[in-house]
């Protein structure tokens, strides 16, 4: 890159350790005004005084900005492509709305997904079903539904969807999950793609194989293609070029032993997002270009007909239009050894550091413009020494009644929340144009004592 094309991030500001810093990982309408971070032409402060803390706040001009970039790259590339929102990164009624308004599809991965697609008027036709072991239950709702394609991910699933489409009279159209054999460079947690993984069938011992052969001689099901997930939060575009050769190599060889043609190649999500400011990762158009780009030069190099792609982004449609704020209740100074700022919120409404260690962004949100010049642990309220936020980063001098926002939280936080400790969940609020509304409420002790029995 010459560099007259590297555009400076913060123009002119002389201090790069204040909010204005983090621009790059918080909402596009990010802005920082008399002090105030802003989002969605609101402030912060103000919003989190009126609505309470904790709450999650997304802005709802970012995700469909997302979607749209997504769509717009992809069909660009490569026209039949289908862009297949993860539902688990965040899942909302509102948020799947948007999905079917900005035309794309929805990957859902249980009941209780597809129950909020049902919720929001999505179009079954345009839902991929995913899981290593859904219920017969689960697979009964997915064809009552009509949902558009189910992944199958076992042999068992071939044999039970077979027989309840066939009780049915319905024929599904299914995709065969491979698993490609390829490590991508992420959290052992959230690697896929290798061959020692409970999804999908591996290629070296010709599973995949066996399953599509099945899938062929099954009654009420029509093979439509291959479907691929190495990994999430994936730095390295190389991997999923990788991937993408041994998939089309498996198309050339389901040809050749079947003569099936594969009318679509599903390449799952995993484009990683940047939490810190030093994050650096591909953009969609980089991502488009390295998926259809790969397919169709594989494609043309085998003599076979390029088919229809789908992408399943999550995290990168949701996290950097979200983030988490809390109020500042307790500060705990240990002389030499750490300060302790504690939000009232937590591991509850945040999993992922004390799961993975991820890293996260804290700014107070009243002090937007001041320098982050102390390092701070934030922690939960919950018990458990565990329950941290956002382990030694750097912060405004804190103190109670602090608007604490931590960045990048939108994908994968509400979706992991839990009620540990009894917390009650927050709620979700969606700002957009100056304007704000729940998308998720607040729950309530009344919401914690309904399931009593
Ligand atoms: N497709 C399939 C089949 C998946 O399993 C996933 C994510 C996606 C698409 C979306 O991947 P994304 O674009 O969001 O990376 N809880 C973890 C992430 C688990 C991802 C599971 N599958 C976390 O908080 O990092």
């Amino acid at each position: 890159m010459s560099a007259s094309h590297v555009i400076p991030k913060v123009p002119a500001y002389p201090d790069n350790k204040t909010a204005y810093d983090l621009m790059t990982i918080l909402p596009y309408s990010a802005e920082v005004r008399e002090g105030h971070l802003w989002i969605g032409g609101l402030d912060m402060v103000e919003l989190a005084h009126e609505a309470g803390t904790a709450v999650y706040v997304m802005d709802e001009s970012h995700i469909r900005e997302q979607l749209r970039s997504y769509r717009t790259w992809f069909q660009n590339c490569h026209a039949e492509s289908d862009i297949v929102y993860a539902g688990k990164a965040f899942c909302s009624v509102a948020m799947f709305k948007a999905v079917a308004e900005e035309g794309c599809c929805l990957d859902i991965s249980s009941g209780g997904e597809l129950a909020f697609a049902r919720a929001a008027g999505f179009p079954m036709e345009r839902i991929y079903a995913h899981g290593n072991n859904k219920t017969e239950l689960e697979l009964c709702e997915c064809l009552e539904a009509g949902v558009g394609r189910v992944v199958i991910d076992s042999f068992e699933e071939i044999e039970r969807l077979s027989r309840l489409a066939v009780e049915l009279g319905h024929t599904q159209q299914v995709l065969i999950r491979v698993t490609p054999g390829i490590e991508a460079d992420t959290h052992d947690f959230i690697k896929t793609g290798a061959e020692d993984s409970k999804f999908g069938f591996g290629l070296n011992q010709g599973l995949a194989m066996e399953a599509v052969k099945r899938v062929l001689a099954a009654e009420g099901l029509d093979f439509a293609g291959v479907h691929m997930h190495i990994g999430s939060q994936i730095f390295a575009l190389k991997s999923f070029a990788a991937a993408i050769e041994v998939m089309v190599a498996f198309i050339q060889q389901i040809k050749e032993e079947t003569g099936a043609e594969v009318r679509l190649l599903d390449t799952g999500g995993g484009l990683g997002v940047a939490y810190g400011v030093a994050d650096e990762p591909s953009t969609i158009e980089e991502y488009a270009e390295v998926v259809t780009g790969g397919i169709r030069a594989q494609c043309e190099r085998r003599g076979l007909r390029v088919p229809r792609i789908a992408a399943e982004p999550g995290r990168s449609i949701v996290a950097n239009a979200g983030v988490t704020l809390y109020t500042v209740g307790t500060i705990k100074e240990i002389p030499d050894i750490r300060t302790y700022v504690s939000v009232d919120g937590g591991m509850s409404d945040n999993i992922r550091t004390s799961l993975y260690g991820a890293h996260y962004e804290p700014l107070i949100a009243n002090k937007a413009d001041k320098p982050r010049s102390v390092t701070v642990t934030v922690a939960g309220k919950h018990c458990e020494s565990g329950d941290i936020v956002v382990s030694d980063g750097p912060l405004q001098e804190a103190e109670i009644g602090d608007i604490l926002c931590v960045c990048a939280t939108g994908a994968y936080c509400q979706s992991m929340s839990s009620n540990y400790n009894k917390q009650v969940r927050p709620g979700v609020i969606w700002v957009n144009d100056g304007r704000w509304r729940w998308v998720i409420r607040r729950e309530t002790y009344a919401d914690l004592l309904s399931c009593e029995v």
